[in-house]
This record gives C-alpha cells, structure tokens and sequence, in this order.
C-alpha cells in the first residue's frame, strides 16, 4: 500500500493520502479515522457504485435535463466520474450538479489542481476543478458543453448540508433525478443519515428519484423507509456484500 503525508495546505489537518486498489488516491480522514473511499478503489467506486448501479448511463441518453444532488463533494469523484459519464455518452442532455461540501479547505485543494490525489487525473477534469467560479456566498460554479450539444452546471455549495442556507439552495435546484449519498460513515456523521436528513432529501427529490450509497445498515434503511424512500440491497462488484439503492416514493403534492 503507498502512502503520503500532506504538507500541502488541508484544513483541517487531512494528513494521509492513500493509493487504492484501482490505483486512484484517497485521503485519510484524520477526526474520523476513516477513508474518503473504499479501498477497493476511489474512481471504481464513484463509477461501480453511483453511476452503473444507479441506470444514470440510460439516462443520459433518453433525458432532456438531469439533476443530480451529490452529497460530500470530498475529493471529488463522483461529480466528476458524473460528468465524465455524461461527457462519454456524447448526451445532448442538460447536466446540472449540485455538490455539498462542508470543509473549505478540502475544496480549496481540490481547485487547486495540485492535490495529492489527483495525481494522474486528466487535463478535462483538472481543467473543471480549477475551473470553478466564486459567485457569492457559499456557492461555486462550472460549465462545460458536450460534444452531443448537452450543457453542464456544476455547482458546489460549501456549508453544513443541514443549515438553512444550504437546505434552501438545496430546494431551490431540484428536484433531483439522482442522489449520490456520501458523507462519512452512519457511524461516524449519524445527522447525515438520519429520518430529518432523508426528508429534506425526499423534498428535494423527484418522484421516482433514485438515491445511491454504500451502507445497508438497518438504521439507514429504517431512516428511509420512515421518510418515504423505498430501498433495495442490491449486489457489489467489490468485496462488500451490498450497496443501497433506494426510490423516492410518491407524494399527494407531486405534480401530476
Ligand atoms: C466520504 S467523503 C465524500 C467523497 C466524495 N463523494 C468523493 O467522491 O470524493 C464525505 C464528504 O462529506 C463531507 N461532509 C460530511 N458531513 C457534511 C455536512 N454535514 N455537510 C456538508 N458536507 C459534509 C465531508 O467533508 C467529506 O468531504
């Protein structure tokens, strides 16, 4: 296993980054004591788990605009292994990300385009990060177009998923197609995956929304459940046993 310590300028202190199995970077969350990723493989991960278990390939084909929430910005991978996917299925569907993330260090890093974990990343994605503009408060911005005529908005709101400010905006860009639930382990950031958590995410959503993360625990599927989600273990392609997909369940305030 390869391993670097940071000097680099993570705030909070992030010291460890650490090569996985597919040879992509992560970091080791020094409070948590935890991995940004599984180390079966960072970039296997955001592509295996968010994108081909989610149908969101199928989807950039057929839509006309697709939302995506993607909570826990981290290192990036899933948003840009999204907007890679979308990039490669030459869509000439709008693409619109919004990305939570709470540790402004970590994304000032991240648009660095110098972090350790991007080592190896490509021009197009370097070129994305970096290209992200302030455009008040805690929101950034992107755009990109696709060769297929497709459009992108990427957005990253920093701050506390669960504040107000970020709830709003959380409200105000839905509703959601698609639900990349990735911030820290049940464990380790119990708010983030509890029944008040779901619902905001539920409000957010579209009917029929599909949310994606890696834990089964039964206290995620009852916090689901509870907040009108419905969920399904479904297999892994890695040595986990299953990864969770879950359903937004439809409400009498959907329009028809
Ligand atoms: C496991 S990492 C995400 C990895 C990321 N999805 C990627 O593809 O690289 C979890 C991220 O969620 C962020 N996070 C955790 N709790 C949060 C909260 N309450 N609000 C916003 N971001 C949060 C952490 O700062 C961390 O960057």
């Amino acid at each position: 296993m390869i391993e670097l310590y940071l000097n680099a300028n993570l705030t909070p202190p992030c010291g460890l980054a650490r090569q996985t199995a597919d040879g992509s970077w992560t970091l080791v969350h020094p409070g948590h004591s935890e991995c940004y990723h599984s180390a079966a493989g960072a970039l296997t991960e955001a592509r295996h788990l968010y994108l081909n278990s989610s149908g969101i390939l199928d989807t950039f084909a057929q839509g006309e605009c697709i939302r995506v929430l993607d909570v826990g910005l981290g290192l990036g991978y899933n948003a840009l292994a999204t907007i890679d996917g979308w990039l490669q299925s030459g869509s000439h569907a709008r693409l619109e990300i919004l990305s939570l993330e709470n540790d402004e260090g970590l994304f000032q890093t991240l648009r660095s385009g110098t972090a350790p974990w991007q080592m190896g990343w490509d021009s197009v994605w370097l070129n994305l990060v970096k290209g992200l503009r302030h455009k008040g408060g805690g929101l950034w911005q992107a755009t990109m177009l696709s060769s297929g005529g497709g459009a992108l908005l990427w957005h990253v709101f920093l701050g506390d998923a669960r504040s107000d400010a970020t709830i709003s905006e959380l409200l105000k860009s839905g509703p959601f197609d698609y639900v990349w639930q990735d911030p820290f382990s049940p464990k380790k950031n119990p708010g983030m995956w509890a029944t008040e958590w779901f619902s905001i995410m539920a409000l957010a959503a579209a009917e029929n929304a599909c949310l994606m993360t890696y834990s089964v625990a039964r206290r995620v599927r009852d916090a689901l459940l509870a907040s009108g989600w419905q969920v399904q273990k479904i297999p892994t392609t890695s040595h986990k046993k299953n990864w969770l997909r879950a359903f937004r369940l439809a409400r009498a305030e959907d329009p028809t």
